[in-house]
């Protein structure tokens, strides 16, 4: 707590050796009515969740596994889009703190050198029309230096990008710090000024996807985000658009 900047995020922390996972200790201390800006951090997850009902490896002492509780005031269409706002946060703080040159694969994941630094997963609570709150999940791989054989081609870690141990707290520090800027941002100006700056951290656009969903499979060259923070892809057929709940990406 020493390292903190925010002012509301990460006033109240919850740390913990071990959790099931951080999202589903910060959704029950959400639902309980705790402060915006709450944050659970644990040193490891027996069952770290990812997106699309995937795990996540989460080993002890050596990511910052953590999650934050926001009580945005704008209504729950909006919640996908807090996703690409963290994104935007995290991968500022990781470059600032790190200097190494990631960039973000749409929806929210973090790659360097086309492997994967961070994951973000965002769930939401919401009645009638309103958010109750919106909890992001984050998996900074900082300091592993092997990976399990299911991930060890796609997974990489900020220790192994820059050859030294990165300090978790210094980063979580500034992670927070960034997050609320974008967060006061978007309250102020819109997502549409946060999207901006996704434009230009994406590693995404100007490539040619590979679209993996539930019911199609596509191709073609992914050429901006909408306003709704929908991936939008020309095709032969024509411009798709494709939400982050229902497909993963790959790059042809
Ligand atoms: C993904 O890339 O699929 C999202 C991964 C999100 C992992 C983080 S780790 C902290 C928080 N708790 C979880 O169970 N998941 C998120």
């Amino acid at each position: 707590k020493a390292h903190l900047t925010s002012r509301m995020l990460g006033q109240e922390i919850h740390y913990f050796p071990e959790v099931d996972s951080t999202n589903n200790e910060a959704k029950k201390l959400a639902a309980n009515g705790c402060p915006e800006g709450t944050i659970v951090v644990a040193e490891s997850q027996a069952t770290g969740r990812g997106r699309l009902a995937r795990g996540w490896f989460s080993p002890f002492g050596k990511g910052i596994w953590f999650s934050v509780v926001l009580r945005p005031p704008f209504g729950p269409m909006d919640a996908a889009k807090c996703t690409l706002m963290a994104a935007v946060g995290v991968n500022r703080a990781i470059n600032r703190v790190t200097g190494v040159g990631c960039g973000i694969k749409w929806p929210n994941d973090i790659l360097w050198n086309g492997r994967k630094v961070v994951g973000i997963l965002t769930e939401m609570s919401a009645e009638m029309d309103a958010i109750n709150y919106v909890v992001i999940g984050m998996g900074i791989n900082a300091n592993m230096k092997e990976f399990p054989s299911e991930i060890a081609a796609t997974a990489t870690s900020l220790a192994l990008a820059t050859g030294q141990t990165v300090s978790r707290v210094i980063l979580l520090a500034e992670i927070l710090a960034e997050l609320e800027n974008v967060y006061t941002l978007v309250q102020q100006a819109g997502f549409e000024s946060v999207f901006a700056a996704w434009r230009q951290e994406s590693i995404t656009l100007g490539r040619q996807v590979r679209v993996q969903g539930f019911q199609r499979n596509f191709s073609g060259l992914a050429v901006d985000i909408d306003a709704d923070g929908a991936l939008l892809i020309k095709t032969a057929q024509g411009v798709e658009r494709v939400l982050a709940g229902d497909v993963s990406i790959r790059y042809d």
